[in-house]
């Protein structure tokens, strides 16, 4: 009633696909696991900067003391940077995060809020920002949430054209992130308005927002992540 199985080209080339297939994944992980992740955590009050090539398990400090190349920061001399690459910092309350976030450029971020008690609204102002991704110790109904910001004028194509055309206008990424949003009550949101051209005409009544020049000649893509 069956035939014995046979070697076939029909059991053989699905074999092959699948060896191929899993030959370029592995290769992948492997160019990507080489790549170094920045991690900034803090515990009592001690700031550790570390270069990581393998993902650690949030709030893991003990893990990535052992596994990451890290250094302490003293607040006194810290700096604040821009971050190029992706960046993830594990904190337990806003004032470290509003030292080492408010105000810098990040492109790709993930915060993981480490602590227990539930954190105030305040605003942090993040430059660039397209992708944040947001993770909550307190195991509640929201594991990770992320957010990507993109605007309908550009894609990848236009940001080229964008860098290699002085004419045109700049774009610029502004996100304000409500830092109540970690206490996990609801889930994440955000609200982005495009072609802001000043943002001090825009939104008259937020705070600070005299720190935004108006003389530039940019559009904004201003994001509310709450
Ligand atoms: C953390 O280290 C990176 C380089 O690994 C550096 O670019 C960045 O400025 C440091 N950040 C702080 C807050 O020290
Ligand atoms: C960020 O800076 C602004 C302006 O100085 C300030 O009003 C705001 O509270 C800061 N954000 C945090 C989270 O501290
Ligand atoms: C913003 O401007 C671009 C080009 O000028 C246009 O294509 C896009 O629809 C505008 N977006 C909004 C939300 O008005
Ligand atoms: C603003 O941008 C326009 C076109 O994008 C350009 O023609 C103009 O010269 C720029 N103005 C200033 C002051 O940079």
């Amino acid at each position: 009633l069956f035939p014995p199985p046979s070697f076939s080209t029909f059991s053989f080339w699905p074999s092959l696909f699948l060896a191929g297939f899993l030959g370029l994944h592995i290769a992948d992980s492997f160019v990507r696991s080489q790549k170094n992740h920045t991690l900034i955590f803090t515990k009592e009050s001690i700031i550790r900067n570390c270069s990581c090539l393998a993902d650690i398990h949030d709030c893991d400090y003990n893990l990535a003391n052992l596994m990451c190349n890290c250094r302490t920061v003293l607040p006194s001399t810290m700096e604040k940077t821009n971050y190029n690459s992706d960046l993830t910092i594990w904190f337990t309350d806003t004032s470290v995060l509003e030292m080492l976030l408010n105000f810098t450029r990040v492109c790709d971020l993930k915060l993981s809020f480490c602590g227990t008690a539930p954190l105030p609204t305040e605003y942090l102002t993040i430059w660039g920002l397209r992708k944040l991704r947001v993770k909550n110790k307190v195991k509640g109904q929201f594991p990770e949430q992320s957010v990507t910001i993109s605007s309908s004028s550009n894609n990848e194509k236009e940001d080229y054209l964008a860098m290699h055309n002085k004419d045109r206008q700049m774009l610029v990424y502004i996100s304000f992130l409500d830092t109540s949003l970690f206490n996990g009550y609801s889930l994440l949101k955000s609200y982005s308005v495009e072609n802001v051209s000043s943002i001090t005409e825009y939104f008259p009544s937020l705070l600070y927002s005299d720190v935004f020049s108006t003389s530039d000649n940019k559009s904004y893509v201003v994001t509310f992540i709450y």
